[in-house]
């Protein structure tokens, strides 16, 4: 086991199997702590957390996703680093995605992503999810057993945001192949391509920059001539001060949807059925009671929470939980500890569905840039699962996969950004599909 006082989180691969010992060696020191490497101050507490997520005057999202490994060509010191910042951040990775925009520019680009994801769009959206949930069964469901990750929860992911993006369903089978989630041989995806797109080895190709060249034909298509369709209002939507954004910000609005919602929902939808192939009394419960699947969804994102870490950089010196933080420093926002931080949830190492405070968990983030795309998470979440256990009775484990009952072993993803299983093997009896 490593030495929590000198681990690197960022770099010991031991901490990825399960990261949450460690969480609570933090906040047992102190749920706002300097770490002893790359000048990083860990937030695993709930309330503390919640606070630098909501203090924007203070804390600069630049470095959001790349954490302290942004380079700034001058050091970051003085009173205030905000003027440091401004004329650097367009050098740091992903500046153009809104996630690492500070106001006024995220305000902006923010109001263009709402104009998307609507209330109306997303229920629009649910009715496509149901049909895509059973298409995607269909194609593994008789075999008795999958790898759940790729045979459902990854293309499903990737087709929900199309559809609330309103790419057309026949163009779906060339974004499998462009994120490499084919269809099998003569599977309903193959069966229905007529895009005529040629992809050899999807492994090869960059998805984002073949995604901007499909949004930005869309875009192109949709502005000379306008229909009556989804795309239609993403090519025409405007700025809040009614300016009409550039096309290449409407496909990088469109395309980081993508990057944002995928791999996360994916996870998210692998961590449910784990939930329920290791605890088969849950599959009973919730089959008879389906109105506590949504509950079901809040604790599988409370208990294992995709995004493991979130950053903010401070730009003036600031005090935390009782602790002062330096201005420049970089700040790591651990969402899976703050969701098991056992002043606000009790037991909180234990898979509770009637937990009553579940949806407070900060998965999603808090204040200016929490996730726009949780409702629609959530609704793949529940629709997934609803379908799943309608379609299939005794889900469990792979032993051959994961081990025997009371050892099981699984595999995570090596990153310290994602909280995600590498692979689900399981197996389950399939019931007569409803007509
Ligand atoms: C279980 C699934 C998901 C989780 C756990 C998740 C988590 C998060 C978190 C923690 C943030 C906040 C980042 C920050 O404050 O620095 C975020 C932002 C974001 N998410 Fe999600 N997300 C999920 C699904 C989605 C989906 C399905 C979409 C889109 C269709 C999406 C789109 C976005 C976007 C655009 C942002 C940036 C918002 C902003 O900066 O204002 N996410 N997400």
């Amino acid at each position: 086991m490593s030495n929590y006082e000198t681990v690197d989180f960022f770099m010991d691969e031991s901490l990825i199997e399960d990261p949450y010992p460690y969480f609570e060696y933090l906040r047992s020191k102190c749920p706002v702590v300097a770490t002893p490497h790359y000048g990083v101050v860990a937030v695993s507490g709930y309330d503390e957390a919640t606070e630098v997520y909501r203090n924007l005057e203070t804390f600069s999202s630049c470095i959001s996703v790349i954490g302290p490994f942004a380079q700034f060509p001058e050091p970051l010191v003085g009173d205030d680093v905000s003027a440091i910042i401004d004329r650097h951040r367009d050098q740091l990775p992903m500046n153009e995605h809104m996630v690492t925009m500070d106001p006024p520019m995220h305000t902006k680009e923010r109001a263009l992503v709402m104009r998307l994801l609507t209330p109306k769009r997303l229920k629009e959206n649910e009715a496509f999810m149901w049909r895509a949930a059973d298409r995607q069964l269909d194609e593994f469901l008789a075999d008795g057993h999958c790898e759940f990750i790729s045979a459902y929860a990854q293309p499903f992911a990737m087709l929900a945001v199309a559809d609330v993006l309103g790419v057309p369903e026949e163009d779906h089978p060339a974004f499998r192949k462009i994120f490499g989630l084919s269809a099998p041989p003569g599977g309903i995806g193959a069966a229905h391509d007529q895009s005529g797109v040629e992809v050899d080895d999807p492994a090869s190709l960059n998805a984002l920059s073949s995604l901007d060249d499909w949004f930005a034909n869309y875009i192109e298509d949709r502005r000379s001539e306008p229909r009556h369709d989804v795309l239609t209002d993403l090519a025409l939507a405007k700025y809040p001060d009614d300016s009409t954004p550039e096309m290449a910000a409407v496909v990088r609005t469109a395309t980081f949807l993508f990057a944002a919602g995928q791999e996360t929902t994916a996870r998210l939808l692998a961590v449910g059925l784990k939930y329920l192939a290791e605890y088969p009394e849950l599959q009973d419960e919730l089959r008879a009671h389906r109105e506590r699947i949504p509950d079901f969804v809040e604790e599988a994102l409370r208990i294992e929470s995709p995004v493991k870490a979130d950053f903010r950089l401070a730009r003036r010196a600031v005090t935390v939980g009782g602790v002062e933080i330096a201005p420049g420093t970089p700040v790591m926002l651990l969402n899976g500890a703050a969701n098991r931080d056992p002043r606000r949830f009790e037991d909180p190492d234990e898979f509770r569905v009637d937990r009553r405070n579940a949806k407070e968990h900060l998965a999603f983030g808090r204040g200016a840039h929490s996730c726009p795309g949780g409702p629609l998470a959530r609704a793949e979440g529940r629709i997934s699962i609803e379908r799943i256990l309608d379609r299939t009775r005794d889900i469990r484990l792979s032993e051959e996969h994961h081990g025997p009952p009371g050892a099981h072993r699984f595999a995570y993803e090596p990153t310290w950004v994602l909280r995600g299983l590498h692979a689900l093997h399981i197996e389950f009896t399939p019931t007569e599909a409803p007509a």
